[in-house]
This record gives structure tokens, C-alpha cells and sequence, in this order.
């Protein structure tokens, strides 16, 4: 096993009902600028909620933030902090709104244009950012108990992340009725996103870290056994229970620790988003068959005890259960209504190979994944592959 150092200071409130104690985790002199996203939370009843919780505090509003949370709407919220001195974030929302407010935690704490926290060659913020909570309303990307975020620039087609130790949120409520609004099509977005996070962290080598493998594992076919019920039309709050808390647990730092972590899948989705708008899980579906083929010597050993202990694969070689595997991931992301091919999702899709080798290439990502070897122009064939 890997040395690591482990800190994860998120404070999380489980449960139906949880939203009426945040009050108890928000300084009462703050001044709170609650941050949200296209209105979601206005129909759904979530809005009220946290106005009736937050009653007495001194409450200010910023709603708007579009999913793949952008800059320039970003910039605006910035100016409000400033104009009304806010000292206190809450993002109440999905990924989206909480990567946005991450953002803005850093960015109301930097002197100098915001978007260079996101260029910088090193790109991890330093020191604490403004203080903010969470409410999650859409389980997927983890970003309610993790430091990291993703913005999108419209004008340039860029989707960047970043983050740093001071980012993670002091605490997020995790309510598993608020999925019960949510459109199946994100539901399923959810899981194949919080899926692919643990793969990003798993799909690498077999390593020492049994625990952590395990613990990978568990959330895989915890995943897979939610994922019927959760995209059924009967709510089943044990089931959405284990879907919020599968959604937190890929991405908040604990199964990456000790072992070697990859994440090309994660870099080459966001190209796609970033040139097509195509929803973030449904990239890493497009990518990451074609990145475990493109890569099969590599990863060949945690392919086959991935099929042999995810899925139950017993019979062949090593070869035939690695590729089993890749066939299993295929259909798990199909049972979801999620397709794997780019051709799907647009048709504009033939230069896109270049484009993301010329991306990758300016920006300098010239060695990514597990061993820092995935050069531009393997980014290419993988994408080609993908078509
Ligand atoms: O904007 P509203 O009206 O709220 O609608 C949202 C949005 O349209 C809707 N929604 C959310 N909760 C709902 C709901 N609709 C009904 N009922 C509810 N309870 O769902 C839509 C999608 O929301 P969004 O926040 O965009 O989804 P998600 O949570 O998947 O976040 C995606 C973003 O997170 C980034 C992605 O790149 C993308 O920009 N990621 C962040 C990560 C992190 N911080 O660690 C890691 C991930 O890999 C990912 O890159
Ligand atoms: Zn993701």
C-alpha cells in the first residue's frame, strides 16, 4: 500500500427531515448567500425547506447556476458576494451548483482574475476559501464531501477543474426524499457518474490495499443493486438511501488513498461535454469502454477481478474475464438507457480525436492515467475508438 495522509472534514447530516438543522451549522451573524440552480429546488419544495430552516438568518439569494456550472454566470454571484459582504455560502443543488460554489468560495478569497485559478500550471487552491455548506439535491459527482470542481467557459469551450484542501464543504445535508423529483434520465446519470469515479480509482493495477479494493467493490454492486429500484416508479427511500450515500462515498477521498488513481476517463469526458454539452456521465460511458480496451496490457488484472467479483464471471482465462468485464461495464451503462457510442450524441463527431489531442497537447497534459504515460495522441485513438 501507497503512504497517504486521510482528512476529510465534512460534517454529514443523513435522513429525511435533516434540512431543518442547518441552522445549528451556520454561524448566526452570518450573512448567507444561498446558491442554486435552474429552479429545481423551487418545485420540489427544497426551497422552502432551507428558508423555513434559515429563518431569523440573515438570508440572500443567487439562483441560475446552469448544469456544468459557468463561469460567466459564476462572475456574477462573485459580484454579489462582494456587493453585500457575504461571509457564508450554501449551495443547495446538485454537482453543478456545489462545484460553482466551490469556485466561488476560492474566488471571493483571490486577488487577480478568477479564471486563473483554473490555468495556473498548478492547479490546486491554496489556503481556505469562504466558508459554505451543502444541500444535495442529485447524488452523483460526490462534491458534497470532496474539494474539488469543475467549471465550464462558454467563450473559450473549456471545462476545467481544480480544487484545494481549504474547498471541502463544512458540512451537506444528504436527504434521500429529494431524489423523488429528480427526471430518471439524471437519476441515471447519477450512477453511472458515481460509478465511474470508483473505476477511475480501482481500474488500475490489482494493488495491496485490499480494504480499499474491497470497499470499491461494495460500492460497485451496491450501485448495481439500486439502480432498478432507484430508476423504477415507486419511491423506495432505502433504496435512494443507498444510492445518496454509494454517490458520496466513491468521491470523497476514501478508496483513492493508498493506491494508484487514473482518471483519463474523467479528462477526455469533459472534452466532450466542453465541444457537445453531452451530460457528464454520459461522456465517461462513451470513454471508458475504449480507454480499458485502448489499455487492456495495463489493466488486464483488475479487468478480470473486476468481472470475477463484481459480476460473478468464473469461467475462461484471465484475458476472456478482462474482456468480460469491459462487455459487463457495456451493458450495466445500456440497463441504465445510456449509450457508449459518441456517434450516439452527435453527428459532428469525426474530428473530435483531434480536437481533444490538440487540447490536451496545448495545455500540456502529455503523460495522464495511472502511469502518466497517456500521451495526446493515445487520448486520440481512444476517442477514435469511441466513435
Ligand atoms: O438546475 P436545476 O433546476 O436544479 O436542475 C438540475 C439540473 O438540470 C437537476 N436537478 C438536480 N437536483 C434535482 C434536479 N431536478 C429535479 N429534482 C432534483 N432533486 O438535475 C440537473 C443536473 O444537475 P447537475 O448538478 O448538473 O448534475 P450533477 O450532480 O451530475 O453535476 C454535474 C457537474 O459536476 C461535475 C460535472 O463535470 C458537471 O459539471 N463534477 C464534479 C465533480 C466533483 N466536484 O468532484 C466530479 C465529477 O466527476 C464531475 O466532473
Ligand atoms: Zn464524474
Amino acid at each position: 500500500m501507497l503512504n497517504f495522509e486521510f482528512k476529510n472534514p465534512t460534517k454529514i447530516l443523513f435522513g429525511k427531515g435533516e434540512i431543518a438543522k442547518i441552522s445549528k451549522e451556520i454561524p448566526k451573524n452570518a450573512k448567507i448567500l444561498m446558491v442554486y440552480g435552474g429552479g429545481s429546488i423551487k418545485s420540489n419544495g427544497v426551497y422552502d425547506q432551507v428558508k423555513s430552516a434559515l429563518d431569523g438568518h440573515e438570508l440572500h439569494e443567487f439562483g441560475g447556476v446552469p448544469a456544468n456550472p459557468e463561469y460567466e454566470v459564476l462572475v456574477e454571484a462573485l459580484a454579489v458576494i462582494k456587493e453585500k459582504n457575504i461571509d457564508y455560502l450554501l449551495a443547495v443543488g446538485g454537482g453543478s451548483v456545489i462545484d460553482g460554489v466551490k469556485f466561488l468560495s476560492a474566488a471571493a478569497k483571490y486577488e487577480g482574475t478568477p479564471w486563473e485559478i483554473l490555468t495556473k500550471p498548478v492547479r490546486t487552491f491554496e489556503g481556505e476559501g469562504l466558508p459554505f455548506g451543502s444541500i444535495l439535491t442529485m447524488p452523483a459527482t460526490g462534491s458534497e464531501m470532496n474539494s474539488g470542481y469543475v467549471i465550464s467557459r462558454r467563450e473559450t469551450n473549456e471545462k476545467l477543474s481544480s480544487g484545494g484542501p481549504g474547498l471541502f464543504p463544512e458540512f451537506s445535508v444528504l436527504d434521500p426524499e429529494v431524489i423523488q423529483s429528480i427526471p430518471k434520465r439524471q437519476i441515471a446519470n447519477g450512477i453511472a457518474d458515481a460509478y465511474t469515479h470508483v473505476l477511475e480509482q480501482y481500474m488500475t493495477a490489482p494493488s495491496s490495499a485490499d480494504l480499499q479494493e474491497r470497499i470499491a467493490e461494495s460500492i460497485l454492486i451496491s450501485l448495481q443493486n439500486a439502480a432498478p429500484k432507484v430508476m423504477s416508479d415507486e419511491f423506495d427511500y432505502d433504496a435512494a438511501g443507498n444510492y445518496m450515500w454509494c454517490c458520496t462515498m466513491a468521491l470523497n477521498g476514501l478508496i483513492q488513498k493508498g493506491v494508484i488513481t487514473d482518471w483519463a476517463v474523467h479528462a477526455m469526458g469533459h472534452e466532450l461535454t466542453a465541444y457537445f454539452g453531452i451530460d457528464h456521465a454520459r461522456t465517461l460511458a462513451v470513454i471508458a469502454p475504449s480507454h480499458y480496451r485502448y489499455n487492456f496490457e495495463d489493466k488486464k488484472g483488475k479487468l478480470a477481478q473486476y468481472a470475477e467479483r463484481v459480476w460473478n464471471v468464473t469461467e475462461g482465462t484471465l484475458e476472456e474475464k478482462a474482456e468480460a468485464g469491459i462487455k459487463k461495464l457495456e451493458e450495466f451503462f445500456h440497463s441504465l438507457e445510456i449509450q457508449t457510442k459518441l456517434s450516439y450524441y452527435t453527428q459532428e463527431y469525426l474530428n473530435t480525436a483531434e480536437r481533444v489531442e490538440k487540447a490536451f497537447t496545448e495545455r500540456n497534459w502529455l503523460g495522464l492515467g495511472e502511469y502518466k504515460k497517456l500521451t495526446p495522441k493515445d487520448a486520440f485513438k481512444i476517442v477514435e475508438m469511441s466513435y
